[in-house]
């Protein structure tokens, strides 16, 4: 099992470009499906959860190959609609390549996704929707075996939840169904706009993507694109975390300062300055920070429960109490038990989580149990004296390309063992 060895507190510089979006790529990737033709996805980042989805559509029959951050797929060549277990337990988002399937091939065979443990994660939403949809779906030992023998037709679908997944799973289900289909309660994240626009470019008929009611209008032929993925937001604010943990000033190139508008005004409430010009922002932190506010997850445009363990490590070292509420995922302080292995000082009450700061961290060795939490607790390592290892660096693997790569060329002490 791979490792970081960190010595911490090494003031970071210099400039870095941010890494394509991994929660873009991959329902795009999954949106491969409908079209005819050879794909072009630019800037892909490189990551084990893309090589999962990149074997799911080679299996299916699809040519798959990756250039340099460049993905190529012709899915002419599909020859089955079923994903056997080990590749759908590989990571979470398998799950959106069943609207994809079903509207390529009026069937799709399914197990339960895998992915991070944060919490029971169903998928009951996604299903409810594709059933209105006229797709049958029995759910046997953990297998769902789904037909549309009449094709998907739209329907009118009102999500008790602003669910991610599933509105992505109903915009593949519908861009190429019989009729329109609404979206209410539709999730608003700048992924499923980077994915309505990738399908509208192959002739998709959608409106509203971005907004809380999505209107998708079905067309019965899509014709691949070239297409280049959205920068990874959640990686940009986990390079802030580390710049602020450390006291530095960096550079983040490659962003869009709109996907950050609820994240920005927690470092500078805190007391770091962010300046943003032309998808470039300087980013510089204070020798001592104050107390984040209240920081509640919420969908997006709220603070994005994906930052939620990296803006954690911030806190931990800031003066003063900051109080986190985790809304979106019933178990994702897991994280939290290692940071205070570091020296944090911090508690946790259901989903309320309490951070006393300006505590002095020491290195110590800490173990990660999923994506997010990996990223704290390397956030926190580079804000301790002395050196930290962090295990479970597959979990970070999955959402980070590089990313030792990445904070050494900014000037932290950190190697991969
Ligand atoms: C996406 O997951 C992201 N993953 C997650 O990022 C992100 O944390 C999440 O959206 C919220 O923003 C990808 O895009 C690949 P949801 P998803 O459906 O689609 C409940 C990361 O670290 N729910 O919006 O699974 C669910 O249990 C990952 O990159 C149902 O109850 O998130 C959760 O509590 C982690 N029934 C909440 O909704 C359903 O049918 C949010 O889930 C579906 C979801």
């Amino acid at each position: 099992m791979s490792k970081f060895v960190i010595n911490g507190k090494r003031r970071l510089c210099g400039e870095v470009e941010v890494q394509g979006a991994k929660n873009s790529s991959l329902p795009i990737l999954a949106a491969t499906l409908l079209t005819k033709g050879e794909n072009v996805l630019l800037n892909c980042p490189t990551l084990t959860d893309v090589d999962a989805a990149m074997r799911i559509l080679r299996y299916l029959g699809c040519s798959v190959d990756k250039v340099g951050s460049a993905v190529l797929v012709n899915s002419d060549g599909m020859n089955r609609s079923d994903i056997p277990d080990d590749l759908m337990r590989e990571m979470r988002s398998s799950i959106v390549f069943i609207g994809a399937v079903l509207a390529r091939f009026r069937n799709a065979t399914l197990s339960f996704p895998g992915g991070c443990e944060l919490g029971p994660r169903p998928i009951d939403l996604h299903l409810k929707a594709l059933r209105k949809m006229g797709v049958d779906i029995t759910e046997r030992h953990g297998i769902l075996e789904c037909s549309a023998p009449k094709g998907l037709h739209g329907a009118k679908i009102a999500l008790s939840f602003p669910s991610v997944g599933a509105t992505e799973n109903i915009i593949l289900a519908a861009a190429t169904a019989q009729g329109t289909t609404t979206i209410t309660n539709a999730a608003r994240e700048p992924e499923i706009v980077d994915l309505c626009e990738f399908l509208c470019d192959a002739g998709a008929e959608i409106y509203g993507a971005g907004e809380g009611t999505i209107l998708i209008d079905g067309k019965s032929e899509l014709y691949a694109v070239s297409h280049t993925i959205i920068p990874d937001r959640i990686v940009a604010a986990s390079l802030m975390s580390a710049a602020a943990v450390t006291g530095s000033e960096i550079t983040l190139s490659g962003i869009i300062p709109s996907h950050l508008s609820s994240i920005i005004p927690v470092f500078e409430e805190a007391g770091c300055s962010v300046s943003c010009k032309h998808g470039r922002m300087k980013f510089s932190a204070p020798e001592h920070m104050r107390a984040l506010s209240m920081l509640r997850t919420m969908p997006y445009p709220g603070f994005p429960t994906d930052a939620q363990a990296p803006l954690m490590a911030v806190a931990a070292v800031c003066d003063g109490t900051s109080v986190f509420v985790e809304n979106i995922f019933e178990n994702r302080f897991k994280h939290v038990g290692e940071m205070c292995r570091l020296g944090a000082d911090i508690s946790v009450q259901g989903k309320v989580a309490v951070v006393n700061g300006a505590r002095p961290l020491y290195g110590a060795n800490v173990e990660a149990e999923d994506l997010r939490g990996a990223a704290g607790l390397i956030t926190a390592a580079l804000a301790a004296e002395g050196t930290t290892e962090v295990g479970g660096i597959k979990y970070l693997m999955r959402g980070y390309e590089s990313y030792e790569k990445v904070l050494s060329d900014l000037g932290a002490d950190v190697r991969k063992i």
